[in-house]
C-alpha cells in the first residue's frame, strides 16, 4: 500500500520505518523535501519524500504527523482534494512549545482531530498514535505485553484500517469513540508527556486494566 505522511519530524521517520517494514510504500511529505534525502537514502527501497500536496496525492493512507498547531495550514498546502476519499491517520497534538513540558491548546469541539476533519469533510480521520513517544511506535516491548492504543474517529471503515495499523506496529486498539472525543486524547497525551518528564520515562505506555 501506498502510505503518505505529512511531516519531516521524529514521529513521520518513526511511522515510516514502521511502514516500510510491513512491506508499504512511504512518502514524507514536507515543504522542503530535500531535508529529507538522508533519511529516504537510509530507508532504501519503498521510501521518498515530496512536498505536502504531492505526498497527500501519492498516499491511500495519509497520515497526519506535523506540528499540532500547523495540521489546518498544512492541510491547505496539500490540497484538501488531494485526501478526498481517503483514510487519514491523525498522530498530531497541538501543544504550546514554548516552555518545557509543553502545554495542550484546544479544547473540545477545537481539538486538533476536529480541526482536521472539519478541514476534510470528504475523507474519513482516524486518530491514533498521538498518547505514546515515537520511540516506541512500531513493535514495542513491554513485560506487561502488547500496550493499547487509543483511536477516535466518525467512520467504522476508517477506524478498522486504523486498528489494523496499529495492530501491525504491535499494539491493541481501543476505539473510544467519535472525532468529537479528540480532545480526550490529546489531554491523554499530555499525562504521557508529564509523566516522561517527571519520572525521564520516554519508554512508557498505556494499558486498560479490565477483569
Ligand atoms: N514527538 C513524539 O514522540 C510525538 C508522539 C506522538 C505524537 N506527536 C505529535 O506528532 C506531531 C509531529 O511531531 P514531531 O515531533 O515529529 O514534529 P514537530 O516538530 O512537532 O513537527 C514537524 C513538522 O511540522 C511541520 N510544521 C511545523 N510548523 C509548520 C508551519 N507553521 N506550517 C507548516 N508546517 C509546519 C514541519 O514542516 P516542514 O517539514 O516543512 O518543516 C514538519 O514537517 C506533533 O503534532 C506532535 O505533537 C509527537
Amino acid at each position: 500500500m501506498k502510505i503518505g505522511i505529512l511531516g519531516s519530524g521524529d514521529v513521520a521517520k518513526s511511522l515510516g520505518r514502521g511502514f516500510l517494514s510491513e512491506g508499504n510504500e512511504v512518502m514524507l511529505g514536507s515543504r522542503s523535501p530535500e531535508k529529507l534525502s538522508t533519511w529516504t537514502a537510509e530507508s532504501g527501497n519503498g521510501a521518498s519524500s515530496g512536498t505536502f500536496a504531492e505526498t497527500a496525492e501519492f498516499g491511500e493512507v495519509v497520515v497526519l504527523a506535523v506540528h499540532g498547531t500547523a495540521s489546518v495550514d498544512v492541510i491547505e498546502m496539500a490540497g484538501a482534494d488531494n485526501f478526498k476519499g481517503k483514510v487519514v491517520m491523525d498522530a498530531t497534538n497541538p501543544l504550546d512549545m514554548s516552555a518545557m513540558p509543553p502545554r495542550l491548546v484546544g479544547g473540545l469541539g477545537s481539538s486538533s482531530g476536529e480541526l482536521i476533519q472539519n478541514a476534510l469533510p470528504g475523507a474519513f480521520v482516524g486518530k491514533a498514535f498521538n498518547t505514546v513517544g515515537n520511540s516506541q511506535f512500531y513493535k514495542p516491548e513491554f513485560a506487561g505485553g502488547p500496550p493499547d492504543m487509543f483511536i477516535c474517529g466518525n467512520d467504522a471503515n476508517a477506524k478498522t484500517e486504523v486498528s489494523r495499523i496499529c495492530n501491525d506496529f504491535g499494539w491493541n486498539s481501543i476505539d473510544v469513540g467519535g472525532i468529537d472525543l479528540s480532545h480526550y486524547l490529546e489531554a491523554t497525551a499530555m499525562v504521557w508527556i508529564i509523566t516522561a518528564f517527571a519520572g525521564n520515562h520516554w519508554d512508557q505506555a498505556f494499558k486498560l486494566l479490565r477483569n
